[in-house]
């Protein structure tokens, strides 16, 4: 039986470590602030929304939340972000993600300040991503790392296979596990046996987006197996993997939800803070 790898108490403990941040800069008269953009009704984007605005207000970061409606043109987006990258009290902007179809997602986001983009995906803090120079990483593929971090789990020397290749979580995985001495393979939808593949893996991440898609055919006894899928199914949230099954052959295993999930929302107010302290030249 897998140890259960709970993302709630990893995240409160990287939650003390920004309290501690977010107390030195006020101390310095400075209050770190986050806007997030949400254009339209996704349901899931204002869920996501509400519980970045609470944990804000719950640790002292101060909050914007925009909303505009899903007429809102291309145009009226940008002069926002423009406001916003112009806005002292905002030292982190987030669009959340998907816009409507009708707005350009790439164009809007290279738009955004590199040094106000928290969730890290301005090209800027990708390259720098990719050349070892962290600044702003994405959120959900930093705090899986930091949680293998704060778990003891050995990274170096091991072999990863991360199932997916997104820019929000596959490709920065990638970069965060080479830098901390993995052995990494990304695999997708086009690579040729791929339970034969991911059963290589010490350490192996679903991004993937397909309920369920991992089973006990994917994953090597004692591996350390991360789901960072979030899936509704039947009103029902679950993972890529197949939680119940593969608890019985994982190492470790992370839960959806309770999982990947609070991480990412800490490492949200993480970066914001340390976008604080870039702008006013603290670091
Ligand atoms: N929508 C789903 N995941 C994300 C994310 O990491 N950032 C943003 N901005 N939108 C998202």
């Amino acid at each position: 039986m897998a140890e259960i790898l709970d993302g709630k108490f990893y995240a409160c403990e990287i939650l003390k470590e920004v309290e501690v941040e977010v107390a030195a800069l006020k101390s310095r008269g400075i209050t770190p602030g986050l806007a997030v953009i949400i254009v339209g009704e996704n349901p899931a984007s204002k869920v996501y929304v509400n519980r970045k605005h609470e944990a804000c207000e719950a640790i002292g970061i101060y909050s914007l939340v925009i909303r505009m409606p899903e007429s809102a043109t291309e145009e009226e987006l940008l002069a926002k972000i423009t406001e916003l990258n112009n806005d002292n009290k905002v030292n982190g902007i987030l669009v959340q993600l998907p816009l409507p179809k009708h707005i350009n997602t790439e164009y809007v986001l290279d738009q955004i300040c590199p040094d106000k983009d928290v969730d890290g995906f301005h090209p800027m803090n990708v390259g720098e991503l990719g050349i070892g120079r962290n600044r702003l990483v994405p959120c959900t593929p930093y705090g899986c790392i930091k949680m293998l971090e704060l778990a003891g789990i050995e990274i170096k020397g091991k072999k990863a296979v991360i199932i997916g290749r997104s820019n929000i979580v596959g490709k920065p995985m990638f970069n965060l596990l080479l830098q901390r001495d993995a052995t990494v393979t990304v695999a997708h939808s086009k690579t040729q046996n791929l339970p034969e593949v991911c059963r290589e893996a010490d350490i192996l991440v679903a991004a993937i987006g397909k309920p369920k898609f991992v089973t006990r055919e994917y994953v090597k006894p004692g591996a350390v197996v991360i789901d960072v899928g979030i899936n509704r199914v039947d009103g029902k949230i679950v993972g890529d993997v197949d939680f119940d099954d593969c608890k019985e052959v994982a190492g470790a295993i992370t839960p959806v939800p309770g999982g990947v999930g609070p991480l990412t929302i800490v490492m949200l107010l993480f970066n914001t803070a340390k976008a604080a302290k870039i702008q006013n030249k603290l670091m």
